[in-house]
């Protein structure tokens, strides 16, 4: 099956909300005024509302009540907003069960919310090249989005031939996806992610999450393979991938990922549970 082919069979895709995915649109963009952002959200009546909701929880514990999306933007900022918007526009279906996966409801999410704070926290501490912190957290929250369509056409046979392949040939997940399927959740994420429109960036990681593009710059979707294989280090458990995961030795020197950073970085991940809580909460 090619990867357009798995799509049309896939019957129900995640609805994801207009705005939140022109917010992504905006990373794109030099520079968004507070206007850019309330103009995109306004689209959105149950965004809106939810994001309000979330605003005035207990965890960001504001005496005054945030009443407008005006004064959500203006106190939190956008960095802060784009992480809630993209919690509620995508925690709910990414919260489900994937059988074809053996993922219990939740995993994926929590996963992809490490994932996503993991990419961060890399982006923050200085890499080799330019990035912004909020396009590695995007991208590292959508990077398995494409196991949501895959799981629909992976039937018992397709995955037992899957855990075979991994089980007995040691094959990593995507590429034994690759085998019996003619594609791989990768590709399908990205594509999906195409026909939302977001970032070539953003698509390019996703697409290349499991073989980065570390030479001769290192690409985003390095950043991506880095924190999802740091986050299965730190014993975020995701079905039986976690069996089949390898990380690419060339990723962690493009970008000058040493033993000492790796290290300290999973403690600032494990650090950020509170924060990695907030975001499942939202879902
Ligand atoms: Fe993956
Ligand atoms: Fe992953």
């Amino acid at each position: 099956m090619t990867t357009n082919e798995v799509i049309a069979k896939v019957k129900r895709l995640p609805a994801v909300s207009q705005a939140a995915l022109k917010l992504v649109s905006l990373l794109d963009q030099p520079a968004v005024s507070n206007e850019d952002v309330v103009t995109v959200l306004k689209y959105d009546d149950v965004l809106t509302a939810k994001l309000l909701r979330a605003c005035n929880s207990p965890y960001f514990g504001f005496e005054e009540k945030i009443f407008s999306v005006e004064q959500a933007v203006l106190i939190l900022g956008h960095q802060q907003i784009l992480h809630m918007v993209l919690s509620l526009a995508f925690g709910g279906a990414m919260s489900t069960t994937l059988p074809g996966y053996a993922i219990e409801a939740r995993e994926l999410w929590s996963h992809s919310v490490t994932t996503a704070v993991a990419a961060e926290q890399l982006a923050k501490n200085g890499l080799p090249m330019e990035l912004e912190p909020p396009v590695a957290f995007t991208a590292g929250l959508l990077h398995d989005i494409g196991k949501l369509a895959l799981n629909q056409v992976l039937d018992a046979d397709a995955q037992s031939a899957i855990r075979s392949r991994i089980a007995q040939s040691q094959f990593p997940r995507n590429l034994a996806e690759r085998e019996v399927l003619g594609t791989d959740h990768a590709e399908v994420g990205a594509r999906l992610l195409e026909t939302w429109r977001l970032p070539d960036e953003i698509v390019e990681a996703v697409a290349n999450h499991h073989h980065p593009v570390s030479t001769p710059v290192p690409k985003l979707s390095a950043v991506i393979h880095v924190s999802n294989g740091l986050v299965h280090l730190i014993g975020s458990t995701l079905g039986w991938d976690c069996y089949a995961m390898t990380v690419d030795a060339r990723a962690n020197q493009a970008l000058a990922v040493t033993p000492q950073k790796l290290e300290s970085l999973m403690i600032e991940v494990h650090d950020s549970a509170k924060q990695v809580e907030h975001f499942m909460n939202l879902a």
